[in-house]
């Protein structure tokens, strides 16, 4: 799956523009403010049916305008095109697919897996946790229809969980609850298991190898291992009464890397940070196609911030490797030109300014 044209309408500082991608790689270099980050927003909107930055859409619509719209020409594996239009106002989203209304934006995810390094990606490591399990939940949305219907179902069933522990329900019904949470917990859990082995395997034999030297990704549930789930829940009814919700399962889960002497999180600069986390993207991506035979967008914003040539000249191999379409920013058109060949089309920000009509 690859974008092959995409129209902005009234996102940010463009008010009209189109533009034909590459269809491997792509640069938009430009200064600060001239609109790089916005382009892969707009290529995030026709993939997710949502901004990376903001879920306010009077954020990201132009100022003085309605709405923003993005239409955008997708070619899969086959080269079958289709139309994928994303309006967004400040009451609706709409979107088609080939002039057909979808109504549920994962089944838009599905159709387009999309990885997005942005220019928050070292923080992965170092804020909380719930980014760490966003970007597992992502990733299987992509992969598995079923995954962000029992995603839905648990939070679903948390929340009445927490508010009968609340309102003092909770006695009668703990049973029934934990029942639940417990059977689509475990699906949850089974998938993510299964992300974080993929990841450990790659992390055996690339370049995030050769800088950091062997590391490993831990997973924790988000319960006691030894003690088990079901039982774990059991065991805290009392606690979680007095804490007024859950303290145990899936929605508590965390990942962090290890190296032999401990977890690196801690320890490691920013530039290393934002490598292992390109590194662990492109696994991702890896296992994306690993399960659905689609090779994922890819849009990697502001890539050589914070990193030296050496981790940018291997962060590139890395991007090269991959079969899909990949999309950079850049301030300067030399920071990544110089370590790739492969890059087909070049857009210089600013002068798309001037392709607008006013
Ligand atoms: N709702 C809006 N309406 C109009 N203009 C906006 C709106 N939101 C942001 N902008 C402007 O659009 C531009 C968006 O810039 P963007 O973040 O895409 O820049 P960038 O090229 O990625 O810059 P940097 O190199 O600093 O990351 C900015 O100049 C900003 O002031
Ligand atoms: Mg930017």
């Amino acid at each position: 799956m690859r974008f092959k044209q995409l129209t902005i309408n009234n996102l940010r500082c463009f008010e009209q523009i189109e533009l034909t991608l590459g269809p491997k790689t792509t640069l938009i270099w430009g200064g600060n403010g001239t609109g790089k980050t916005t382009l892969l927003e707009a290529l995030s909107l026709a993939a997710l049916g949502k901004s990376f930055i903001s879920n306010k859409t009077q954020d990201i619509v132009k100022k003085g305008a309605l709405g923003v719209s993005i239409k955008a020409i997708i070619e899969d594996e086959g080269l079958d095109e289709s139309t994928i239009i994303v309006r967004k106002t400040k009451k609706s989203t709409e979107i088609l697919i080939d002039q057909q209304v979808c109504k549920k934006a994962s089944f838009l995810a599905q159709r387009i897996p999309t990885v997005i390094v942005n220019s928050r990606a070292a923080n992965l490591l170092t804020e909380g946790p719930s980014n760490r399990r966003a970007l597992i939940d992502r990733t299987m949305f992509h992969v598995e229809p079923e995954y962000v219907t029992v995603w839905k179902a648990y939070s679903r069933a948390l929340r009445q969980r927490n508010e009968s522990l609340r309102n003092g329900r909770f006695g009668k019904l703990h049973g029934e609850w934990d029942e639940l949470l417990v059977e689509l917990g475990s699906s949850i859990d089974r998938s993510r298991q299964e992300i974080v082995s993929e990841i450990n395997k790659s992390l055996a034999g690339d370049a995030l190898k050769e800088v950091f030297g062997p590391l490993m990704l831990k997973y924790f549930p988000g319960w006691s291992k030894e003690t088990g789930y079901r039982a774990h829940l059991c065991a805290s009814r009392e606690r979680d009464q007095n804490l007024g919700y859950t303290s145990v399962g899936v929605h508590r889960a965390d990942v962090s890397f290890h190296a032999p002497h401990g977890a690196i999180a801690p320890e490691l600069s920013r530039g290393q940070a934002k490598f292992l986390v390109c590194g662990v993207l492109l696994s991702l991506a890896d296992f994306i196609t690993s399960k659905t035979a689609k090779n994922p967008v890819i849009l990697v914003d502001d890539l050589a911030a914070e990193l030296d040539d050496r981790l940018i000249q291997l962060a590139m191999e890395g991007f090269g490797k991959q079969k899909g379409q990949t999309v950079f920013t850049a301030i300067r058109e030399e920071e990544l030109l110089g370590f790739s060949h492969d890059i087909e089309k070049v857009f210089h920000a600013e002068q798309l300014h001037k392709r607008c009509p006013h």
